[in-house]
């Protein structure tokens, strides 16, 4: 199975892990990568600090869509998880936490707020005139890094009852609102709510394609946004490629070429490793919305 674990027992295997590419040289070939750590709460960083994950032999390569890692349990035994199984994951305290931020690496909220931080700055706009919808929200790590930079207005949408759970239990008061929807059938309360909000800038953030986000998705919470308001996302390159076929990049390439979408920041970076610790390449895009998506 695996020879990196990580925990108490184990923290060397893990820092050598996850470290690999946290090096200064790894840092200039692949561009702004994070820290790599996440600063939670104290309960929730004890939940972490005490769980052990271990992760396939690095000689196992996995598609994205099946990657998958083993926790070990209160009676010592080991469970499985696959990566994409979310509703399980946020049972979990720190578990999120755990596998993508401290074992494989993952900034991706961070560095996104970050360059939405710099394009506001940049516009001469204040962080928190902005209220933002946050797709595909999760456990609110997002909406932590929104608060940090000064946002002070974020709805959460997700479409799973334990992501919404997970979120109130381990960021309470970060969002608004945060409603359990799915937005390619959006009910007419939910839209109302939505609308209510007055929504300027959409987030979306390591959700969009791999069976989680649609494009249909998409843009549903993009025609939440205000003209004028802003799209920040990732998407991971190869949905950009011209050989994609998820939606992706046709929308996206759509959009730039009708003006519907100005971009303003655009840069790759190294969202998280793999589990055989190869990067994970994505595209972060922060744009204004001039218009809706053909
Ligand atoms: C990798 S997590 C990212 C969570 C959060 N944005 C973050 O960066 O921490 C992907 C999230 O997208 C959600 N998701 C997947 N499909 C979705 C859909 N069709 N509509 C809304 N959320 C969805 C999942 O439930 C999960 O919470």
């Amino acid at each position: 199975m695996t020879s990196t674990v990580n925990g108490l027992g184990a923290a060397a295997a893990a820092a050598g892990h996850a470290g690999h590419l946290g090096t200064e040289s790894a840092r200039r070939e692949h561009g702004r990568l994070g820290e790599g750590a996440y600063r939670g709460p104290e309960t929730l960083a004890a939940a972490r600090k005490g769980l052990r994950v271990a992760l396939p032999e690095p000689s196992s390569r996995y598609d994205q869509n099946d990657e998958w890692c083993v926790v070990q349990q209160p009676d010592g035994s080991w469970s499985e998880f696959r990566f994409h199984d979310y509703h399980r994951i946020f049972d979990v305290p720190g578990l999120y936490e755990k596998i993508f931020y401290d074992v494989l690496g993952c900034d991706t909220p961070r560095f996104m707020a970050d360059l939405f931080a710099d394009a506001l700055a940049g516009s001469r706009e204040a962080a928190d005139d902005v209220r933002v919808l946050d797709l595909g929200a999760g456990n609110g790590i997002m909406a932590e890094e929104l608060a940090t930079i000064g946002v002070r207005h974020a709805v959460g949408v997700d479409i799973l009852t334990e992501a919404r759970d997970a979120a109130e239990r381990d960021r309470p008061g970060l969002y608004a609102d945060y409603l359990v929807a799915d937005l390619t059938a959006l009910g007419s309360d939910a839209a109302r709510t939505l609308a209510d909000h007055r929504l300027t800038a959409l987030t979306v953030v390591a959700a969009l394609g791999f069976g989680d986000i649609p494009p249909a998705a998409f843009r549903t919470a993009y025609d939440q946004i205000a003209d004028g308001g802003w799209v920040v996302l990732t998407l991971k390159d190869a949905f950009l490629a011209e050989d994609d076929t998820s939606g992706f990049a046709r929308m996206i390439a759509d959009g730039l070429a009708s003006g519907a979408l100005e971009v303003v920041r655009r840069e790759r970076f190294r969202h998280r490793l793999a589990t055989d610790a190869s990067p994970l390449v994505y595209e972060g895009i922060v744009a204004r919305k001039r218009g809706p998506l053909g």
